[in-house]
């Protein structure tokens, strides 16, 4: 049973800000949200409220809030109404249900994560990278072209399309426009308005699925768009394939960028890391990466979940609590909107030494910091929701930067310097510009 919104009145004892009118306190929070949050924290105490586009939400601050809201041990907070911003435009997506239903859908999906399936899928990244990489070099910016690399890739790992034929081009505008319309201010479709722009590219790409997969049934490929299909054989409709498949393309592409973009920013700054990682590389040997040596590229995972905590690129995660419930002497009324954030957990010096350092060797076995909390270190969530795309991110990761520092030495530019945006997804606001120095491979 859904519980229908908590009014203000259900709240009113819990403290907190209403900020301006509709807006409520949006604008400081897409500024610095975790400066607001320690401003928040201090003033009003480990659980407050705050106003955002027009909805209440009740901020519980810690790692023990984040584990016990998404570890969910009594089954009462809804991942579908906390991701309402999402409803319109990835409707039947994984992240959008709930329970039972969620349950199911979670392990038939789980097959087309398989290592066999993640074999192929590593097959198509190489190719993909190897073709796309070589138009790069020199001064560029980075955000825009690893987007523009990973939308690609994802049309062909994805969706099993040629990297850059038309109907991928036309798909990767359309999924742009939903992507952009779910974080659209303005939530109406006005013609002319961003929102309206993404459900039309909704309709279009969620059409355009359903007419490829009977394609998908009969000549099966080594995409995951396939895989999926194979895997859901025992009874999902058509709309569900559909949901699924743009839901998980959105949810993939984002994030992969983002972290990246982190990534590399970090090896451009840190090139004593670049150059472990290059040597880590030339160890394994070959020029792109083989399935069965990725878990050797052991540096590389360290510096990419240091970037992950050091700026997560989904900081927070809403809920709504289906049934009241107390946390730290506070009582919460059933249908308050909940948001935890493990973007703050992991630059809390509660739980990290320095956290303001991008230091990888936090992860090394030896210093562990990452074990001082069971959700110390969350980019990926945790509970029945954790990311179910995280080896598939990872492997992601492994196969770029494989290629990317065989061929190229990363440089920062002088005078220019990332200023991040954290919310809703970090990234650079001057796409970070850097320098490629082709190494000759
Ligand atoms: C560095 C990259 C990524 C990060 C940081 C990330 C982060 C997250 C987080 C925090 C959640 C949980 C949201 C919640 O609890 O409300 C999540 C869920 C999800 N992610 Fe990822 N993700 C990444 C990459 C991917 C990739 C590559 C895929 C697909 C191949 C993917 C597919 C999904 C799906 C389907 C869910 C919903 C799972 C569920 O509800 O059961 N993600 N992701």
């Amino acid at each position: 049973m859904v519980a229908t919104p908590a009014p203000l009145s259900a709240l009113a004892h819990i403290p907190g800000r209403r900020g301006l009118p509709y807006v409520g306190v949006a604008l400081e929070f897409i500024r610095d949200p975790y400066a607001m949050g320690r401003r928040h924290t201090e003033r009003f105490g480990p659980v407050f409220r705050q106003y955002l586009l027009g909805h209440w939400t009740v901020s519980l601050t810690g790692a023990d809030a984040v584990e016990y809201v998404l570890g969910d041990p009594d089954g009462m907070f809804s991942s579908y109404e906390g991701w309402r911003l999402l409803h319109e435009l990835f409707p039947g997506g994984l992240m959008l249900r709930d329970g039972a239903d969620h349950r199911a859908h979670r392990r038939v999906m789980q097959a087309a994560f398989r290592a066999s399936a993640m074999r192929d899928y590593l097959d198509g990244m190489n190719g993909g990278i190897a073709t796309l990489l070589d138009g790069w070099g020199g001064e560029m910016r980075f955000y825009p072209a690893i987007k523009d690399l990973t939308l690609k890739l994802g049309a062909a790992v994805f969706m099993g399309l040629p990297l850059e034929g038309e109907e991928a081009q036309r798909l990767n505008r359309a999924f742009q426009a939903e992507v952009a319309a779910s974080l659209a201010l303005i939530r109406a479709p006005v013609p002319g308005l961003a929102y309206k722009r993404g459900l039309d590219a909704r309709a279009y790409l969620t059409g355009r699925f359903a007419e490829m997969i009977p394609e998908r049934r009969a000549r099966p490929g080594p995409d995951f768009f396939s895989q999926l299909v194979a895997a859901t054989e025992d009874g999902w409709s058509e709309q569900d394939i559909v949901d699924h498949l743009n839901f998980l393309m959105m949810a993939a592409h984002d994030t992969t960028t983002s972290a990246l973009t982190t990534m590399v920013w970090a090896l451009a700054n840190q090139p004593e890391w670049q150059e472990a990682i290059r040597e880590e590389i030339a160890g394994i040997g070959g020029t792109t990466l083989d399935y069965d040596d990725a878990a050797r590229m052991e540096l590389t995972e360290r510096v990419f979940k240091e970037a992950l905590r050091f700026m997560p690129p989904l900081a927070f995660i809403p809920r709504q609590a289906e049934r009241a419930f107390t946390w730290a002497g506070m009582e919460i009324p059933a249908g308050a909107h909940v948001g935890v954030s493990p973007g703050a957990v992991m630059i809390s010096e509660e739980y990290w030494s320095h956290p303001d350092r991008f230091d990888p060797d936090r992860f090394s076995p030896e210093r562990a910091e990452d074990r001082s909390h069971r959700f110390a270190w969350c980019p990926f969530g945790g509970g029945a929701h954790k990311c179910i795309g995280m080896h598939f991110a990872l492997l992601q990761v492994r196969a770029f930067t494989f290629q990317f520092l065989r061929r190229f030495r990363v440089e920062a530019v002088a005078g220019t310097d990332a200023d991040w945006a954290r919310v809703p997804i970090a990234k650079p606001k001057n796409g970070l510009p850097l320098r490629l120095v082709p190494l000759g491979h």
